[in-house]
């Protein structure tokens, strides 16, 4: 695979050459991270957002969203039964909150540290340095912080008042801290073109990015880019183009884990996980927030799951990878640097 050739299968519309790419994806992702598919628990602790994204319906300005903030023994008794389905990472995310305090985070990261073998990822948005530091010692391990899109003016324009250096910065700290890092962005946001998504790969590369996330943009109809102008040569928010990111991006970092991500599961709830993980993607994250919380984590709408308690979507996610062949991946899942 060259660079040269990133933008040529970006555009490829031929079933017969498109096989190709998802075989020899499948080949290199069999070869480099084997068969396994590793389980994150995903536990959204809270949806309060300070920052009003484009494209996210976690904005604060959005003010008819009911929201909640999960309290320190209910992410505790969470913790606990993801332990109990063996997942080997539990994922802590949440919107930019301001009254999640640095401690309250400690707290849960210490006691996750002492009780279990889990491996612990942390998504709560751009964080400053002393604060990536505390957390990595008090036991953390991974970081997610999604870029987005490496275009600096499409950046801000659907991040207003957050400059693009500042989010760039974020990540590059993040991985300085020692932290595996995760990035990843999104598919067919409006004014995203063929070249912007071939430069966002590349730069997966040249991260090195332990994790890439990458998902189709999902129009929110209760955010400002739910009209966003679409361009000559925008990208589309397929099913099939996220697919082929995925396969590009395994292609080009073949020890990387790589999701097959819940968005991909909205656009197409039949078989999205399932061709996911055929074309590039190891990694499942079963949510596991409680189910009283799920409709409330309205990112973007008809999101999978949000009825499903965390029993359901275990046997079914379980279920759904023994059918495809793979095996269930134990132990944390970390990514292997081989030499
Ligand atoms: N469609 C798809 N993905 C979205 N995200 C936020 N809003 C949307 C949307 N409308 C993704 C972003 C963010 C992650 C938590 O959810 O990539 O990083
Ligand atoms: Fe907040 Fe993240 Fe949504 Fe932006 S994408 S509004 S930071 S939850
Ligand atoms: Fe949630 Fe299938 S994974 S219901």
């Amino acid at each position: 695979m060259k660079k040269s050739n990133i933008l040529e299968w970006l555009k490829e519309t031929k079933e017969q050459k498109l096989n190709e790419l998802w075989s020899e994806a499948n080949h290199v992702r069999k070869k480099n991270v084997g068969q396994d598919v590793h389980l994150r628990g995903l536990l959204e602790i809270s949806n309060y957002c300070s920052r009003n994204c484009w494209y996210c319906g976690l904005r604060a300005e959005r003010k008819d969203l009911t929201r909640y903030r999960m309290r320190e023994d209910e992410i505790l008794q969470c913790v606990e039964k993801l332990s109990k389905f063996k997942y080997g990472t539990i994922v802590i995310q949440s919107g930019e909150d301001q009254l999640i305090t640095s401690r309250s985070i400690i707290r849960v990261i210490s006691w996750i540290r002492a009780n279990t073998d889990l491996a612990i990822t942390l998504s709560l948005g751009e964080q400053s340095r002393e604060t990536l530091k505390t957390w990595k010692q008090a036991g953390a391990d991974r970081y997610l912080l999604r870029i987005e899109t490496t275009n600096q003016k499409l950046l801000e324009k659907i991040h207003p008042g957050f400059p693009y250096g500042t989010r760039m910065d974020c990540i590059h700290r993040i991985k300085d801290i020692g932290y595996e890092v995760g990035s990843g962005i999104m598919i067919g946001i409006p004014g995203q073109t063929y070249e912007m998504l071939e430069k966002d790969i590349i730069w997966f590369q040249d991260m090195d990015l332990d994790m890439i996330g990458v998902g189709p943009y999902i129009p929110h109809p209760d955010t400002p880019l739910y009209n966003g102008e679409i361009i000559e040569n925008n990208v589309i928010g397929s099913e099939l183009m996220t697919n082929k990111v995925i396969a590009l991006a395994r292609i080009l970092c073949p020890q990387a884990n790589i999701p097959s991500t819940t968005a991909l599961a909205t656009i197409n709830t039949q078989s999205g996980r399932e061709t996911a993980l055929s074309r590039g993607a190891n990694v499942v994250m079963p949510n596991v927030t409680p189910v009283k919380y799920r409709q409330y984590y309205d990112i973007y709408p008809s999101k999978a799951c949000i009825h499903e308690t965390a029993e359901i979507c275990h046997t079914c996610i379980k279920n759904r990878i023994i059918k495809t062949g793979r095996t269930i991946g134990t132990g944390k899942g970390s990514r292997n640097r081989k030499l």
